[in-house]
């Protein structure tokens, strides 16, 4: 099986890989790094799963790009994404894991032809991850006694650090954690039938604290994710006949 994990910042797939500053017990070996479409793929293994790993950049446009690679050009059969996010929801606090139960786009906008926010004709305003991951990471932070929410992601090419704007996505989305990739890849994996799972752990509140919030946190929030996004692909390994 041939599993993508993604992130948008080189700091949130750093840690899935031997040679980082600080690697995590039991992460990648790397057998091959490729270049394709702008951007680098490595390829590695965990036991008999095959890894894709790499990172977008920032937004919703790279992150499409980077989604349809690994599915179309390299040929996964599953995405997990890791990174950090804005909180929305106030009973989200710095390093807290959350998993999207939907994906939104909060930047897109017809609304001056009457549509809602949110909407194109022949889209939907929310995307939804594979339930069976969602079973799997409630079911390892269960195990390991780690606390995962679960909630709306919000997704726009904007770092939001203005508590008005916060207060808008979190009214009309009803959304408790806000980022820059995660609905557009949620979009590509749904067009392409691939299972697909987003996680985040919170850098910072979306206020205006945010931008220094997200400097001091970034690396350590990312470790959050990707620590649990390892233990979600031990147990992937160990049910791989049910995906
Ligand atoms: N990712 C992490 N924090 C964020 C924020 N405040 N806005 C958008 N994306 C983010």
């Amino acid at each position: 099986m041939k599993i993508a994990i993604m992130g948008a910042m080189p700091e949130e797939v750093e840690p899935f890989l031997v040679g980082s500053d600080e690697p995590l017990s039991k992460n990648f070996m790397v057998r091959e790094s490729l270049d394709y479409g702008a951007n680098r793929y490595h390829l590695a293994r965990y036991k008999d799963l095959e890894i894709v790993l790499a990172y977008s950049k920032i937004g919703k446009v790279y992150s499409a790009l980077t989604a349809a690679t690994m599915l179309e050009h390299f040929g996964c059969e599953m995405l997990l994404f890791s990174g950090v996010a804005g909180a929305v929801n106030p009973q989200l606090k710095i390093g807290d894991l959350i998993a999207a139960t939907k994906l939104c786009q909060h930047d897109l906008d017809i609304t001056a032809f009457g549509h809602p926010p949110g909407y194109v004709p022949e889209g939907k305003i929310y995307v939804e991850p594979s339930p069976k991951l969602l079973t799997v990471a409630k079911e390892v932070a269960r195990e390991r006694g780690i606390e995962l929410q679960d909630g709306i992601i919000a997704t726009g090419d904007q770092f939001i650090a203005d508590p008005e704007r916060k207060a808008w996505i979190a009214e009309t989305f009803d959304a408790d954690a806000i980022e820059m990739e995660g609905a557009s890849v949620a979009v590509v994996c749904d067009a392409l039938e691939v299972p697909f799972f987003v996680l985040r752990a919170i850098s910072d509140a979306a206020d205006m604290g945010a931008t220094f919030d997200f400097d001091e946190f970034l690396k350590h929030s990312s470790r959050r994710s990707s620590s649990f996004i390892l233990a979600m692909l031990e147990k992937i390994h160990g049910e791989k006949s049910a995906f």
